[in-house]
């Protein structure tokens, strides 16, 4: 595997806490994530480049906690470009379930003999849902920033986006469990919603929002 350092400037390991960050990787290839980031982020003057770029491969995610994963993540990818990093690591946890699927949202029909698919995650959540009154989850956002891979005080921020579990699906935008999550609110499931409305009410805004903040209180 290439390693491909970048020169952190103000980055550095040495840096003082408090130095600005101007270019973080996003541990993440995926480009709606990097759209959302890179626009929030870009207003605090921050340039924001995703890992494939630099030829970072995804790193694992072995870990039963959120924020276990995603700081494995960031530190995945800052150590392999020696930039500060940003992984987020996010999932739907359902209350009638015990918190599931939760950290395991992507893999959740998988793990009971099913394909790796929205669709076969989405059957089991129905299955699993049938006949409970109880409809409440939220979706579950943790972001950790990493200034290096060893970084002793990552920044982490966390989003929660409440809603209700459908048990027919509605609307054809978003991704993943979004058909089936109804926001009461707004009266419509997260897949009827536009994109950029999403964007700006869902866990990733409203953990990055809290990532801007601290970031801001530092600065
Ligand atoms: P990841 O953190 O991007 O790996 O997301 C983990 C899994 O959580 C996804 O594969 C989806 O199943 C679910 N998930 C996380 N965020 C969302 C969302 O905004 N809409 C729908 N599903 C989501």
């Amino acid at each position: 595997m290439n390693e491909v350092r970048e020169d952190g400037g103000a980055n550095t390991a040495s840096a003082p806490l408090n130095t600005p960050l101007k270019k973080v990787v996003l541990a993440s290839n995926n480009a709606g994530k990097l759209r959302e980031f890179a626009a929030l982020l870009g207003a605090a003057g921050i340039k924001l480049i995703a890992q494939g770029e630099l030829n970072v491969p995804e790193a694992e995610e072995p870990h039963p906690t959120f924020v276990e994963n995603a700081l494995t993540k960031a530190r995945h990818a800052a150590k392999l470009t020696g930039l500060p990093a940003l992984a987020d690591d996010s999932g739907l946890c359902v209350r009638a379930l015990r918190g599931a699927p939760g950290v395991y949202s992507a893999r959740y029909a998988q793990l009971a003999g099913g394909e790796k698919s929205d669709a076969a995650n989405n059957a089991r959540l129905v299955e699993a849902l049938q006949g409970e009154s109880d409809r409440r989850g939220y979706y579950y956002c943790v972001l950790a920033l990493v200034r290096h891979a060893d970084d002793p005080e990552p920044l982490i921020a966390e989003g929660r986006w409440h809603g209700e579990i459908l048990d027919a699906p509605r609307g054809a935008h978003g991704f993943g469990y979004d058909p089936y999550f109804f926001l009461p609110a707004l009266n419509a499931s997260a897949a009827e919603l536009e994109p950029a409305v999403k964007n700006a009410s869902s866990h990733r805004a409203i953990a990055l929002r809290q990532l801007l903040a601290r970031l801001t209180e530092e600065a």
